[in-house]
């Protein structure tokens, strides 16, 4: 029986364990160019010892970036500077991974720490921003979007497959199409912010129009043997019982279509969701996904527990745990686990050398 220690294979990709770095934007770029602050960032985490290490929301556009100081893959500049990053999680023993979006109407916002509220039209760091409908989230991000035309829709699909190419070329091995958290994937799926009345509106398949249409143009530019995942709100927790049905069906006709492996989260698309927060909460969601699409996954939130963490892959719940704040908390956070697991020379099994042959003598 497999468990957080046990490598896992998908495609030709082959992760050290079962823990990823679940994408987490830093919001410390500049025209979404990758730094210091990043390398340094993402170098850490990956020399603490997670198989996967998958870089932040990166945008397709600089309209789609949820903040001015997102990291964008709209020009190959910005692919240029991400080069050593790639080359920094790999040399660490990490796979690097990498997450393209575009935030839709959450677009345009301050920073989360600078009151993570959209920036008004006309000042600086702010933009128009798109969706399907001119519908605003709600209190913060109160800013009403311009209707996307379907010109605007295949730009979007074509600047998101223009990124997914620059992620290709720079040996990115997995790609996650973020397709939650309110941005706009999950604005074209989710019936609150999608009132549109032509293809790409009303039924729950042409409200998955969008999604399954950008799955299927990056399906033919992604590599066959590098996983194609995605992050998928299924729950927004405002009532709406059917999201999760329609996700599923979703997912296998993604599947069909050369889809690998699914991210379970959730929706963000609305101020009203009751999110019953705890630990693991998700992972029977996720579970039911992973059983009901055949699809392998992963969840994350509040998964912070090694012991609990080994039992959600020993219980095949889900294939890899995507840990956010427990690794910002602590990036060795994989060798602390292996020590809690009793895992064959735990230091030596998540980290460098220059750690490892010294924590390995230390007790
Ligand atoms: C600082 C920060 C930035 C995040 N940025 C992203 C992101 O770029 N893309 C995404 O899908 N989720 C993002 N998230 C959500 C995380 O990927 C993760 O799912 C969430 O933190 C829950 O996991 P945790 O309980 O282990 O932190 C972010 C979370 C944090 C804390």
């Amino acid at each position: 029986m497999a468990g957080l220690f046990t490598p896992y294979t998908l495609k030709g990709t082959t992760l050290r364990n079962r823990i990823a770095v679940s994408p987490m934007c830093q919001y410390m770029a500049q025209d979404g160019l990758i730094n210091e602050w990043h390398r340094a960032h993402y170098a850490g985490l990956a020399r603490g010892g997670a198989g996967l290490v998958v870089v932040e929301a990166t945008a397709v556009s600089p309209e789609g970036r949820i903040t001015w100081a997102d990291l964008g893959l709209w020009n190959d500049a910005q692919a240029e500077a991400l080069r050593p990053v790639v080359a920094d999680i790999r040399a660490a023993g990490a796979v690097p991974g990498i997450q393209i979006g575009h935030a839709g109407r959450k677009a345009s916002a301050n920073r989360p720490w600078e009151g993570d509220d959209h920036i008004p039209e006309g000042q600086p760091n702010s933009w128009r921003t798109i969706a399907p409908s001119p519908l605003a989230f709600g209190p913060g991000l109160e800013r009403v979007p311009q209707e996307m035309t379907t010109d605007d829709i295949a730009r979007v699909q074509g600047d998101t497959v223009a990124a997914v190419i620059r992620a290709r070329d720079l040996g990115f091995e997995w790609l996650e199409l973020h397709m939650a958290h309110g941005y706009l994937a999950q604005n074209f799926f989710s019936p609150i912010s999608n009132h549109r009345t032509d293809a790409y509106g009303g039924s729950a398949e042409n409200r998955a129009r969008y999604l399954f249409e950008t799955l299927k143009a990056v399906r033919a530019v992604w590599p066959e043997d590098r996983p194609l995942t995605v992050r998928l709100s299924v729950v927004e927790f405002d009532g709406n019982d059917a999201m999760l049905g329609e996700a599923i069906t979703l997912l296998r006709r993604m599947k069909a279509e050369g889809l690998d492996f699914v991210d379970v989260s959730i929706g963000f698309n609305t101020p009203e969701a009751k999110i019953p927060w705890g630990p693991n909460f998700l992972a029977d969601t996720a579970a039911q996904v992973r059983r009901e699409t055949g699809l392998p996954g992963a969840t994350s939130w509040y998964i912070s527990d090694a012991r609990e963490a080994d039992a959600l892959v020993r219980d095949g719940k889900i294939d890899l745990v995507m840990l956010g704040r427990p690794l910002l908390s602590d990036p060795h956070w994989p060798y602390h686990a292996a020590k809690t697991l009793e895992v064959e020379n735990p230091a030596w099994a998540t980290l460098p050398p220059p750690y490892a042959h010294w924590l390995a003598r230390y007790r």
